[in-house]
């Protein structure tokens, strides 16, 4: 018996991630949607907390294990979801914490060496289950800046959000990994956005069970 397919769409603060995880979530079949950082959880509240009050003060490792720690809280049931042919569309995942985490070198130089090193950062992630598609939405910086929803929260601001756009161009490998695909949705409305989502999930079958082993980030 087959399993289900993990997506993954990642980008920007306001680029449209929940909007068109939400609609995906509708196109396939026994769809879950999971959201990163799951606020939910007991680590989940640790991290809302720091994430809403600017008085919460944590070492910039300390956040960035948090975050990890979040998503492992939830790989097992990930997986078995998976198995049981469940799809799942996932809303920010390991990209995100190594994207946000790496940023942090363009606002402050106090934070140590391991907040400047991509492998550091990347490791506690390994061993998670990886997307078998992996989407990422880019945008204009002055496209994103007139969209509404501009929170309060400790990352939402135009200079850091800058750093974070090319974080992220940085650690998504796309060029030689074939699972992440960059999309971009400038001058696109909403519904433009989802068929160019439609279009690459249709394209390589990713609404299909597949016999594929699940893979996990190594
Ligand atoms: P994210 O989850 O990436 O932060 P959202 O999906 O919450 O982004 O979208 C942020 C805001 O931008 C919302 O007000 C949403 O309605 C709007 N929005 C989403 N996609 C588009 C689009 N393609 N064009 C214009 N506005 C959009
Ligand atoms: P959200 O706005 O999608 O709920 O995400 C909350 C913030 O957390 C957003 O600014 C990105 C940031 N973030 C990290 O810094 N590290 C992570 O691992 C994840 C998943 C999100
Ligand atoms: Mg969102």
């Amino acid at each position: 018996m087959g399993r289900g397919q993990l997506i993954l769409i990642e980008g920007l603060d306001r680029s449209g991630k929940s909007t068109q995880s939400s609609i995906l979530l509708n196109k396939l079949p026994d769809g879950k949607l999971i959201k990163f950082p799951d606020r939910s959880t007991k680590v989940g509240s640790i991290i809302n907390e720091y994430l809403t009050n600017s008085d919460l003060k944590l070492s910039d490792q300390t956040a960035h294990l948090l975050f990890s720690a979040n998503r492992w809280e939830l790989a097992d049931s990930i997986i078995n979801d998976l198995n049981n042919g469940h799809f799942i569309v996932m809303d920010r995942y390991i990209y995100s914490g190594i994207a946000y985490s790496l940023a942090k070198l363009s606002i402050s130089n106090d934070s140590g060496p391991e907040m400047a090193s991509i492998d550091w950062l990347y490791s506690p992630d390994k061993g998670l289950p990886k997307p078998d598609l992996t989407i990422f939405l880019t945008l204009s910086l002055e496209e994103l800046s007139n969209r509404k929803g501009w929170g309060e929260e400790r990352y939402e601001k135009e200079n850091f959000q800058k750093a974070v756009k090319n974080c992220f161009l940085k650690v998504l490998n796309a060029d030689d990994d074939d699972s992440v695909q960059i999309i971009d949705v400038n001058n696109l409305n909403i519904e433009q956005v989802t068929a160019k989502i439609w279009e690459a999930i249709e394209q390589r079958n990713f609404n299909k069970q597949t016999e594929n082993s699940i893979q996990t980030f190594a």
